[in-house]
């Protein structure tokens, strides 16, 4: 078996005021994958990623990024192979324009002259924001400040990218634009952990699911195979999108044997279903 790109072994982790928010995680992500982490409110997501961007170290286990014990590597290092997005963008947004923040990472990795400059403006164009380089970047709306942390992200250029709901704020066009960049990414080679609680969303980009429930791993699967339980994911107040619910309504009406996880393949279903049953016009 190859090395994973993230190793998460036996993880506990603690809150100083003594609350125990993970209990004992195992996951191995393998280069390339697209992962999304999903979960009710408070079941850990947030303190899993902190842990593997090396914010927050285990209180028993470890987590390996890329061969790296986070235990062992800065997080200023680490982030040059880990990119992430907060939960709240804000907190990583500290410079007085939108180019000198995307400008941060890369300067910071001795990059300069004109790499510099076609790294930001290429990250800036991937986000939509390349005519607010002068921009002030807390004058800019919520859902444009996680593109600017995504696009100093992307300066980087790191092989995993680690996004905590990138899509909270966003309107639809924004949450399609984000999780598109995200498939872009992967196609070109990158490893995407992304934490949501847009399921309809999700389910059109991540193969794999992991659900937490209460600071543990409830499922990790195939995104199909995740949504076509949903009286298990009930227990931990997630519904399997719309769509998913609708197959599976139909499932032995149409004669449906897979997880429909988006309209276009259920209008398929039903257009061939139709055409079975459509008397020969001659
Ligand atoms: N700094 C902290 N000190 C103490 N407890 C914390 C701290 N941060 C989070 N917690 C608690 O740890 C648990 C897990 O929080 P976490 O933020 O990881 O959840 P989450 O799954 O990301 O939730 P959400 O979907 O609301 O973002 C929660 O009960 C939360 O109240
Ligand atoms: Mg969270």
């Amino acid at each position: 078996m190859s090395e994973p790109v993230i190793l998460v072994e036996n993880l506990s982790f603690t809150y100083a005021g003594g609350f125990q928010a993970l209990k004992d995680i195992n996951i191995r992500i393998e280069e390339n994958e697209f992962v999304g982490i999903i979960g009710q409110n408070g079941a850990g997501k947030s303190t899993l990623l902190k842990n593997i961007i090396g914010l927050l170290k285990p209180t028993e286990g470890r987590v390996v990024i890329v061969g790296n014990d986070t235990r062992d590597i800065p997080v200023s290092k680490l982030s040059i192979r880990v990119g992430f997005v907060l939960q709240n963008p804000d907190l990583q947004l500290f410079a007085d324009t939108i180019r000198e923040e995307v400008a941060f990472g890369p300067l910071n990795m001795g990059i300069k002259g004109k790499e510099l400059d076609e790294r930001v403006d290429s990250a800036l164009e991937t986000v939509g924001l390349e005519d607010n380089k002068k921009d002030f970047p807390l004058a800019l709306s919520k859902g444009e400040r996680a593109k600017i942390v995504i696009a100093s992200v992307l300066a980087m250029d790191p092989e995993i990218i680690i996004l905590d709901e990138p899509t909270c704020g966003q309107d639809y066009h924004g949450c399609h634009q984000i999780m598109a960049i995200a498939r872009n990414l992967r196609e070109a080679g990158k490893t995407i952990v992304v934490v949501t609680h847009h399921m309809s969303l999700i389910a059109g980009y991540a193969e794999r699911l992991i659900v937490f429930r209460d600071g543990g791993i409830f499922m990790d699967d195939k995104v199909g195979n995740v949504f076509s339980r949903p009286d298990e994911l009930i227990n931990t107040h997630i519904k399997p999108p719309h769509i998913t619910r609708m197959g599976l309504m139909l499932k032995d009406t149409l004669d449906i044997d897979e997880t429909i996880l988006s309209e276009s393949r259920l209008g398929d279903i039903v257009l061939s279903r139709v055409k079975k049953t459509s008397p020969n016009p001659n």
